[in-house]
This record gives C-alpha cells, structure tokens and sequence, in this order.
C-alpha cells in the first residue's frame, strides 16, 4: 500500500449516525404495509388501500462527525418524520439506528432520556421558547430539566448566549425580540447543554430573507468553530448549498440522492433532483480542487537556479511556482531573479527572494474566485491548509467551467 493510501484510511472514522432500513409508516396496524405485497407499492397506492400513510421508506444513511448534514426534499417528504425519529420523538416501523454506535432502536425510556439529554440540541421552525420565562431562563431550560445547579446552568446558558449574539438581552421576555433573536434564543438553549449532534428542523423558514441569510451566515461561523455534527432541514436550495457539507435529497419518504452540494447540483439523479437544483449557479458549488490544474512547471527550491532556469527555458516560461520540500508553497521565481540568483553564486533558491502570491484553498467556491483572478495576471495557486501546493486555476478554465455545456459536447 502507497503512503498516501495508508493516510487516507487512518483518517476515515466510523460515521457517527448510522441509519440501516428505516421505515416509518403512519396509521393502524403499519407493519402489515411492510409485507411483500404492500411494501413495494407507492406511497399513494398504500395510502389508498391500507389508509397508512409512509413517512419513510428503507432509508440508509451515514453521517459523520462534525458533518453539516442537510436534508431537503418538498413538503412532505419525510424529512421532520427521519429527524424526529433519531431522537425517537417517532419510533420507526422497522430498521436501526446507531448513534455512537450505539443501537438507538432497542434502548428503553430510561435510557433513551439521558441519552437524548446527552447528546441532542434541538432547534425548530416555530422557536418553541416559554413565553413567561426570560432569555436567560429558557436558555437554560434544558439544563434545569437536566438537574444542574442554578449557578451553573445560569453561567452555561450566559455564554451559549453570548456565542449567539444576545448578550444584554438576558432579562426580556421572547415576546419582546423579533422573530430572528427569538430563534437565536432556540439555538443558545440547544447549544448550551454543548451537544454533539444538533437536529435543525427548517430553523430559519420563519425568517424575514434579510435576517435569514445573516442567521446563515452566522450559522457558517459557529459552526467553523464548534465542529458539531449538524442535521439542518429545508426546503431551500440556496440554504442547502451554502451551509451543506452532504445533501440527501428526499421524495415521497425515500432518499433519492447523497452528494456534496457540487455533486447534487452538477450531476442530479433524476427528475426530481434536477428540478430542485435547476436555479443553482455552478459559481456557488463547483470549487478551486474540481476545476484545477497540474502546474506545467513546477520549480524546487533545493534544486537551485541553475536547474530552475534551464526548467524555465525548456518550458518556453518567464516564471514559475516554487515549492520547498515538503510541497509548501515559497511564491513565483521570475527568470530575471534567477539570473541574477545565479550571479550571487546560491546554490538553492532563498525564500525571501520569490514574489509572493496569493493562493486560494481547494474549496473555495468559483464565485469567491472570481475577484481574485481578476485582480492578479498570473494563474492562482490552490494550497491546502497546510500550504502545500495542490494546483493552479486559470481565469479561462474558470470561465469554461461556468459557461453552458453545448449540444453533443458533453461526457467528457
Ligand atoms: N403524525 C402523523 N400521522 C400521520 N401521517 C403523518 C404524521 N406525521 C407526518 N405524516 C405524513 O408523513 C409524511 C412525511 O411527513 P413529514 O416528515 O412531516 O415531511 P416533511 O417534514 O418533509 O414536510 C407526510 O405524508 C405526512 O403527511
Ligand atoms: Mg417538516
């Protein structure tokens, strides 16, 4: 096995939630729907014979720690029904869920309170705040129910409202904040407990779009910094696309898709699929590592100029990209600055002596790409976190990507 193939499996753990064949029907007597007669009929068809109606059908998902899991589909399409039931707020029909590798299915009330407890924050679309209790009291609520000491949940809470911008706001009632720091107050009390897993069932939908791009976007921070793992609900695309890490696409109860956000806009399974995404711009999800290149030429610091000016030359190049040992990225050796390295008598290339450049990281979106190439003439190096050098973008390669695929040109 490659060293890099050794890399990659150390990195992958096992998925955090682990959904195995749920169903979930609504009515009397449901587990005769998952007969061989019934259970493969449509949700209509079971509907009309049976009156059960299906919630979800055989769902099998996997979503890993610290992942921004959406799940979008149209109204009715079983999405709260699978939320609910990883809390079992609804007990599914038949199938499993591990959580922690734990079996969520088979565990008894007792178990399943301090587990929820443990390990769930919640936040839904109407906010679900007391009325009569202050900003601070229902921060804390969960905490009370949990048995924490007053100091305690109160010092908690404080700060889970500090995190969401309500710091002053402790002593008002919800009554007096808008629909916007209401909801803020829903995510300070489902944050105070530090869960690991949040569940957001269209946690934004009541919200002016003003007020909900910047819970968003503010949404997008937090979540840089708290690294949850994060089930959000909506029926809106532009949520999906701009908060996702994975997006399951729901119909009827089933997933019809699991893609990256770039995956479900760039290659929809179906109909359905296509017809949700058919407003996105590719600018928003296609990102640096899908559209870049290889570097033609590529310079090594510990090579020398001598070695360098004759790469250049080969190549027909004024410049190049310089790289030291480990990949990291130094910045752009002009020919002329070799020339004159090579005067100096160096025997590698300093540092110091190279342009730096701005780079970009694999993900950045195309359209965050946009000012960027058309503020520097030299193609964008794309490095990792770790500075390492991955490839470079070019301002025609972006605007091909961008541009409408001709009849017949495509599969590529
Ligand atoms: N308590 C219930 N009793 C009967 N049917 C239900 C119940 N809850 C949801 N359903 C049905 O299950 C399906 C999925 O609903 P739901 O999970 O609420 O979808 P979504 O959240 O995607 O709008 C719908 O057809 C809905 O009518
Ligand atoms: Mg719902």
């Amino acid at each position: 096995m490659s060293e890099d193939l050794k890399n990659e499996t150390v990195e992958t753990e096992d998925p955090q939630i682990v959904i195995k064949d749920l169903w979930k029907i609504y009515g009397r007597d449901p587990k005769r729907v998952l007969g061989k007669n019934l259970r493969t009929l449509s949700k209509d068809e079971v509907q009309k014979k049976t009156g059960c109606i299906i919630g979800m059908r055989e769902i099998n998902l996997e979503v890993k720690k610290g992942e921004f899991y959406i799940l979008m589909g149209l109204s009715g399409s079983g999405k709260s029904t699978l939320v609910r039931n990883l809390i079992r707020l609804v007990n599914p029909t038949s199938g499993t869920i591990h959580i922690n590798g734990e079996n969520i299915t088979k565990m008894n009330s007792e178990q399943l309170l301090h587990f929820r407890r443990k390990t769930f924050g919640m936040v839904f679309q109407h906010y679900g705040l007391l009325p009569h209790l202050t900003v601070l009291d229902n921060a804390a609520y969960g905490l009370k129910v949990k048995g924490l000491p007053k100091g305690e949940r109160y010092a908690k809470a404080m700060q889970s409202l500090e995190t969401v911008g309500l710091k002053g706001w402790e002593d008002y009632y919800p009554g007096s904040l808008s629909g916007g720091m209401q909801q803020r107050v829903g995510l300070a009390r489902a944050l105070a407990n530090d869960p690991e897993i949040l569940l957001m069932d269209e946690p934004f939908s009541g919200l002016d779009p003003l007020i909900r791009r910047q819970m968003q976007d503010e949404l997008v921070e937090l979540q840089d910094k708290l690294q949850k793992t994060i089930i959000f609900v909506t029926h809106d695309l532009h949520e999906a696309l701009k908060l996702g890490d994975k997006i399951a696409i729901m119909r009827n109860g089933e997933v019809v898709q699991v893609g990256s956000p770039e995956e479900i806009v760039t290659q929809p399974n179906d109909d359905y699929v296509a017809e949700f995404v058919k407003d996105a711009s590719p600018a928003k999800v296609l990102t640096a590592s899908s559209i870049m290149d290889p570097a033609k030429v590529l310079l090594y610091a510990w090579e020398g100029p001598k070695t360098a000016l004759t790469l250049l030359r080969k190549n027909n190049r004024k410049a190049a990209f310089v790289v030291d040992k480990s990949h990291k990225l130094l910045g752009v050796a002009k020919e002329k600055v070799i020339e004159k390295m090579i005067e100096e008598g160096h025997s590698k290339i300093p540092a110091e002596s190279l342009m730096k450049v701005t780079s970009v990281t694999p993900d950045t979106i195309l359209e965050d790409l946009f000012p960027i190439v058309t503020e520097h003439p030299f193609p964008i190096p794309v490095c990792n976190e770790n500075g390492k050098f991955q490839g470079i973008v070019t301002t025609d390669h972006i605007f091909e990507s961008i541009s409408p695929v001709e009849e017949g040109e495509s599969n590529g």
